[in-house]
C-alpha cells in the first residue's frame, strides 16, 4: 500500500471517528442513533462482514429511515404513510417483517409489494420527488434482491414484528392527496366565485395595480395551483386554522381591502371551516382512528348568479344575518328539502337584503346532478326566513338556524333569471 493511500485510509478512520463518539449528544438520540448502535452490536457480530444485504442496508435503507425529509409517498399520502414506516433498525428484523406482510416476495423479489408501492408516481410527477423516488426504488430493490438470497435473513424468519403504516385503511384513504383536493373543491374552490372579481387574476387588474400581486389568490381554473399557493402564502394557517387568513379577511375580523364577504358561521364560512379544520388535522397527522374522521356533509351546494332581493326589511334587524331558504312546489306540496339557499347580513337602512343563491341538494340524489348546471326551473317556490337574532351563529360557528329563527314565509314565482341586473323581488314577510 502506497504512503497515500495509507494516509487516505487514517482520514477516513478519523473522519469516522467522531460520529462514533456523537453518540452521547442529544441530537443522536433518536431512534436513527439507537439504530445504529443495535446494528453495530447484534447483527455486526452475527453476520459475516461481507454480507451483500447488509452492507446495502447500512449504506442504503438506513439513510432514508434517518433523513429528515418526507419519503417519495408524500406526493400522493398528505400523511398516514411514509416509506420509513417499512424500515426497521435490523435488516433482519426488517427482512423478516416484509416477508411475514407480503410486502417481500422471496420467490420473485422483484415483484414485491413494496416495490410497487414506491413506484407509484402521479401523472405529473415533481422533478425532485420523481429522484427521491428513483433513488428509493434502487435501493430497496438492490436490498431485496440481496437479502432474499442472504442464508443469515432467510433463517431469522421468526423475527417478524409488525411492520407499515399504523393509521388504519380509512385515514390512510382520508389523508390522500386526491381526497383532500376533491375536498377542497367541494367546499372552497366552489365559492370562491364570490370572491373572483378582486382575486381572480382575469378580472382583479385594477386590484392588482393598487394592491399588489398577492391579491391574485387565485389560480385560473386550478384548485390544486391554488391550494399550492394558500399553502405557500399562509393565508391556511395549519396550526389555528380558525385563524387562516382566508376566514380572517372576508369575515373583517381582520382588516379586508374588500369589505365583509362573509360572516362567522354562515354557509360559506362553516364548508372553509370544514375545509380548514380537516385539512389542518390530517397535515398534522392527529387522526388515528376511523371514528375521527369527519363525516362527509350530506348537502352539496353550488354558487349561481341567480339573485334574490328581499324588499321591507326591518331597519331594526340591521346586520343580522338573515338566511332564505327555498322549498319548491311539487306534486305532494312544498319539497321537504330546500333547493336553494342564500345568507348575508340585512341592510337595515335600506329595508334591504338582497344576495345570489346557491343551489343545494342532498348529496348522491338526483338533483345534486341537476344543480352544476347553475339553474333553477322557474315555477313556484317557498323562501323561509331565517332570521339569526341571538348571535349565536358568531357564538358557535357551527350551529345552524331552526325553527325557532325562523322569522317568515314568503311565496315567489320566478323564471329565476341569472344576472345582478334581473333579480327576483320579494316582499318581507312576517308572522
Ligand atoms: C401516485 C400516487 C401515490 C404514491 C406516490 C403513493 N401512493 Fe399509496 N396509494 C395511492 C392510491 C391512489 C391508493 C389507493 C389505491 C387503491 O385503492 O388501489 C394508495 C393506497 C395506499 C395504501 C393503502 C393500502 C393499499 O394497499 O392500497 C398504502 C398503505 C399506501 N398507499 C402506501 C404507500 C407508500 C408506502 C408509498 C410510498 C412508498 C405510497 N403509497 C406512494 C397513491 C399513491
Ligand atoms: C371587492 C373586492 C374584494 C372581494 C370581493 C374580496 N376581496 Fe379579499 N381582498 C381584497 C383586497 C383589495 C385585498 C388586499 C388588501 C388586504 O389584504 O386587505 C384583499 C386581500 C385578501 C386576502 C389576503 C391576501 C394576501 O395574500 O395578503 C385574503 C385571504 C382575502 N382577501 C380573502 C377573500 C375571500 C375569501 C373573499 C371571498 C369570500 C374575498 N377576499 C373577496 C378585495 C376583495
Amino acid at each position: 500500500m502506497s504512503v497515500q493511500s495509507h494516509r487516505r485510509m487514517l482520514v477516513i478512520l478519523v473522519a469516522a471517528a467522531p460520529a462514533c463518539s456523537r453518540v452521547e449528544e442529544p441530537r443522536l438520540k433518536s431512534p436513527a442513533a439507537v439504530l445504529g448502535q443495535a446494528v453495530d452490536k447484534s447483527e455486526r457480530a452475527a453476520t459475516d462482514a461481507n454480507s451483500e444485504s447488509l452492507t446495502l442496508f447500512e449504506s442504503r435503507i438506513l439513510p432514508i429511515f434517518q433523513s429528515a425529509k418526507p419519503s417519495s409517498c408524500s406526493e400522493c399520502h398528505l400523511s398516514g404513510v411514509d416509506l420509513k414506516d417499512y424500515i426497521r433498525p435490523t435488516q433482519r428484523e426488517m427482512f423478516a417483517s416484509l416477508v411475514a406482510a407480503e410486502m417481500i416476495d422471496p420467490e420473485k423479489p422483484d415483484d414485491s409489494k413494496i416495490l410497487r408501492f414506491i413506484s407509484r408516481r402521479p401523472e405529473r410527477p415533481g422533478i425532485i420527488t420523481d429522484q427521491v423516488r428513483q433513488q428509493e426504488f434502487e435501493a430497496f430493490r438492490a436490498w431485496i434482491r440481496a437479502a432474499v438470497i442472504d442464508p443469515d435473513l432467510l433463517t431469522a424468519l421468526d423475527k417478524a414484528e409488525p411492520i407499515g403504516p399504523e393509521a388504519p385503511d380509512e385515514v390512510i384513504r382520508h389523508a390522500r392527496k386526491d381526497r383532500v383536493l376533491a375536498s377542497f373543491i367541494e367546499n372552497v374552490w366552489t365559492e370562491v366565485g364570490r370572491c373572483a372579481a378582486c382575486h381572480s387574476p382575469d378580472r382583479n387588474q385594477e386590484q392588482v395595480n393598487k394592491h399588489g400581486e398577492q391579491v391574485s389568490w387565485i389560480k385560473l381554473r386550478d384548485p390544486q395551483g391554488t391550494l399550492n399557493y394558500m399553502l405557500e402564502a399562509d393565508l391556511i394557517d395549519i396550526e389555528n386554522p380558525e385563524l387562516s387568513l382566508l376566514l380572517t379577511k372576508p369575515t373583517m375580523q381582520i382588516e379586508h381591502g374588500g369589505g365583509q364577504k362573509m360572516v362567522v358561521g354562515d354557509r360559506t364560512y362553516k364548508q372553509f371551516r370544514r375545509f380548514l379544520d380537516d385539512y389542518a388535522a390530517v397535515a398534522q397527522g392527529k387522526y388515528t382512528t376511523s371514528q375521527q374522521l369527519p363525516p362527509p356533509g350530506d348537502e352539496i351546494s353550488v354558487v349561481t348568479d341567480i339573485w334574490l332581493k328581499i324588499e321591507g326589511v326591518p331597519a331594526n334587524y340591521d346586520g343580522m344575518l338573515l338566511q332564505a331558504d327555498l322549498h319548491r312546489w311539487t306534486e305532494t306540496g312544498w319539497s321537504e328539502q330546500r333547493v336553494a339557499t342564500s345568507d348575508r347580513p340585512i341592510f337595515g337602512k335600506g329595508n334591504l337584503w338582497q344576495h345570489s343563491l346557491s343551489l343545494t341538494a342532498p348529496r348522491d340524489s338526483a338533483w345534486a346532478k341537476e344543480i352544476v348546471g347553475e339553474k333553477l326551473p322557474p315555477g313556484r317556490y317557498l323562501v323561509k326566513l331565517y332570521i339569526d337574532r341571538t348571535g349565536k351563529l358568531e357564538k358557535d360557528f357551527a350551529s345552524e338556524l331552526g325553527p325557532e329563527d325562523l322569522v317568515g314565509e314568503v311565496e315567489a314565482e320566478s323564471d329565476w333569471p341569472a344576472g345582478y341586473g334581473r333579480m327576483t323581488v320579494i316582499g318581507f314577510r312576517e308572522e
